[in-house]
């Protein structure tokens, strides 16, 4: 018997081409530009986010900054809401009952991670499914867990775009996804599956994640601890995408994956910046404006 089936990748590449978020994205939002005028010609009001940052998360700060840049360069309305980490969650909730019925906001996101006295899963909970452009409530994940997707977790979306971006059939492909979380990991592994791949998810109790990474056509790594992957477990050819993103102790931003390395046997590799942030964050924009012209049911 074989050992192994036919693969498409092309192992005799000699350094990974660089998978360019920033680029991809910021082509994508000069789409969605073009669609909010053509919205405004028609006479329809332009598509509007809300987001809450709670406290005083440096990181989330920045997040969230971005965010709003990105919708005033696209044209979107932007309703963006800072409140002391005193907030109770009965306050917080009332908010979110309100940005569910404001007919001007498409896309509500509450930035995480949230104070622990306030409970993330009766916040996500609480936002209406139909306005859940992170795409992290139970009823969008348990949509694309029963392969009928609608508003899709922001992330894995944006990682999908990449992928499509290499030009690859992926169906059939091995994949590896490194970590587990709800945001992340979990509807990751969805994604992946209902575009037809076999897929693996190692996670901390994991025991052969190396193994299963030195297999896999296409890897994504979602933990958030430099150097967990080692660049040498990379298949050649692969398809290698970072997620983690962590400030080393010299205020450098550094993913999971021992990028120098990985990138002289990858096929395809996004680097850390630059790579699936800025695909996030466009798919925040991509899902508000099909909600705001009428396409999520
Ligand atoms: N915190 C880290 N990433 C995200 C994200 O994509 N959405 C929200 N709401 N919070 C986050």
């Amino acid at each position: 018997m074989a050992a192994r089936s036919f693969s498409p990748l092309d192992a005799s590449a000699m350094t990974a081409n660089i998978l360019d978020g920033n680029a991809i994205a910021s082509a994508r939002r000069l789409d969605i530009q073009a669609a909010v005028k053509q919205r405004a010609e028609r006479g329809e009001r332009p598509p509007g986010i809300a987001a809450i940052l709670i406290g005083d998360d440096p990181a989330s700060a920045i997040y969230v900054r971005g965010k709003e840049r990105d919708c005033k360069e696209v044209g979107f309305k932007a309703d963006f809401r800072h409140h002391p980490a005193e907030i109770t969650e009965q306050q917080l909730l009332a908010e979110i009952d309100e940005l569910n019925q404001d007919d001007s906001i498409d896309g509500i996101l509450v930035q995480l991670p949230l104070p622990a006295h306030i409970d993330d899963d009766n916040v996500i909970d609480r936002i209406d499914p139909r306005k859940d452009v992170d795409g992290f409530h139970p009823y969008n994940i348990g949509r694309l867990a029963l392969r009928r997707p609608t508003l899709r977790s922001c992330t894995p979306k944006g990682i999908m775009t990449l992928l499509e971006s290499t030009g690859v059939p992926i169906r059939g492909l091995d994949a590896v996804v490194v970590g587990a979380s709800n945001h992340v990991g979990r509807p990751m592994g969805l994604e992946l599956l209902l575009a037809g791949c076999t897929v693996t998810t190692a996670h901390k109790f994991s025991r052969f994640t190396a193994g299963h990474i030195r297999q896999a056509d296409i890897v994504v790594s979602a933990v958030g601890k430099p150097g967990l992957i080692r660049g040498d477990w990379i298949k050649p050819g692969s398809i290698v995408i970072d997620v983690g993103i962590t400030r080393d102790a010299g205020g450098k931003l550094r993913g999971d994956i021992e990028f120098e390395v990985a990138r002289e046997r990858a096929g395809w590799i996004t680097p850390v910046p630059g790579g699936v942030g800025p695909m996030t964050r466009v798919s925040i924009l991509e899902s508000t404006l099909a909600v705001a012209n009428g396409e999520i049911g």
